[in-house]
């Protein structure tokens, strides 16, 4: 008998295999079970791959754990305490409820569901359950956002002026990310982390005005948005730009560039990261970030909220599903080329 909390992990791809890696590293954790549809990435004669170096490093081989070639099979397991929904966006939902409904405590990677409307009934499914329930936002745990919104919310360097947050890169390939249906496109896939960034930090924006274009997803794959706050002259100026229709060979990065009263600050991870202060008479310095990336500190906190015994953090939760009506927002203005009000 152990007194570990026991974890079962839906989806091997580059997302399931990020967090198996790190539950590996909790004391506190064992992986029980994994589930995946495809019989090679169970057994581990095939693996996905990450585009940020530092994901998808865990590895099934040598695991010792109940194999699932159906999700649903795994949260039908007694034996389990957590959920971790690392499938594709479009089966967010139906995995969330099933597992709330075994009562399961639950992880389910970014975004929270594919509309507003399935993200809704999560909440509404997450505020009747015992359980602990956590969208997988990982930009709100990545040391140099941690670092941006503290600067922000304790006006270090004077009000923040303006905020540009990008992130650009090749197209991923694979069945999921290139149905838009499934995935959402760029817009709903990659984009939704600085809107969720700029939501959690800022709160919800009254308005927004995009332009995108179509790119290999079918969808939305290229996206330029202006967040608008109506406190015009005295609000901060947000903007945020993301794609994945760069050419194949590119690679990834994202970057922010925030601008203050009293400094600016500037962030980019491509092959290193960076954050960098510059301010008026003073050498520009480099920002000492705690090591790591943002899925351990996420799945650290998201360990430890349940074994604290804390109820679900619902206002996390409603801004993770405020983010994806922001997104659709996002995508009524691309289709209108208008200002659509939040
Ligand atoms: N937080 C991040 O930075 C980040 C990065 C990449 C992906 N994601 C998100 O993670 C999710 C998965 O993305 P991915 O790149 O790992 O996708 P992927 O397609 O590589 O992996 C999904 C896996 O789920 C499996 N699967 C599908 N249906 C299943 C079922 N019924 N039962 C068991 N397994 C099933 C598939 O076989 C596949 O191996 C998406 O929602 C994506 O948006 C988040």
């Amino acid at each position: 008998m152990t007194n570990k909390l026991k974890v079962g992990i839906i989806g091997l791809g580059s997302m399931g295999t990020t967090h198996l890696d790190i539950y590996s590293k909790i004391k506190e954790v064992e992986i029980t079970a994994i589930a995946d549809s495809i019989q090679s990435r169970l057994d581990g004669t095939t693996k996905a791959e990450g585009n940020i170096s530092g994901q998808a490093e865990g590895g099934v081989t040598g695991l010792s754990a109940t194999k699932y070639l159906d999700g649903m099979d795994l949260i039908n397991n007694a034996d389990i305490d957590i959920v971790d929904i690392c499938v594709g966006t479009d089966l967010h939902f139906v995995f969330v409820e099933a597992a709330l409904a075994k009562g399961k405590h639950v992880l389910v990677e970014k975004p929270l569901a594919r509309t507003y409307d399935e993200a809704k009934k999560i909440v509404q499914l997450a505020e009747g359950s015992e359980c602990y329930v956590m969208s997988a936002m990982c930009l709100r745990y990545w040391p140099a956002w941690v670092y941006l919104k503290e600067a922000i919310q304790t006006n270090q360097f004077g009000k923040c002026l303006s905020l540009n947050c990008k992130r650009q890169t090749s197209f991923p390939g694979g069945a999921f990310y290139s149905d838009h249906h499934q995935c959402g496109g760029a817009l709903l896939d990659l984009h939704v982390h600085d809107t969720d960034f700029i939501n959690y930090c800022l709160g919800l924006p009254d308005a927004v005005f995009s332009q995108g274009y179509v790119g290999p997803s079918g969808g939305i794959d290229h996206i330029v948005t202006n967040y608008i706050y109506k406190k015009s002259g005295s609000s901060t100026l947000v903007s945020s730009e993301g794609t994945w229709t760069m050419q194949e060979g590119y690679g990834f990065n994202m970057s922010f560039t925030a601008n203050f009263e009293n400094g600016t600050l500037s962030y980019l991870l491509d092959d290193d990261e960076t954050l960098k202060l510059f301010r008026a008479g003073e050498v520009p310095e480099s920002i000492k970030l705690k090591e790591g990336m943002g899925y351990e500190f996420e799945i650290r906190t998201f360990i430890d909220e349940i074994l604290s015994g804390n109820k679900t953090n619902f206002e996390l939760l409603k801004q993770a599903a405020e983010t994806i009506k922001i997104i659709e927002a996002e995508k009524k203005s691309i289709d209108t080329c208008k200002v659509v009000s939040i």
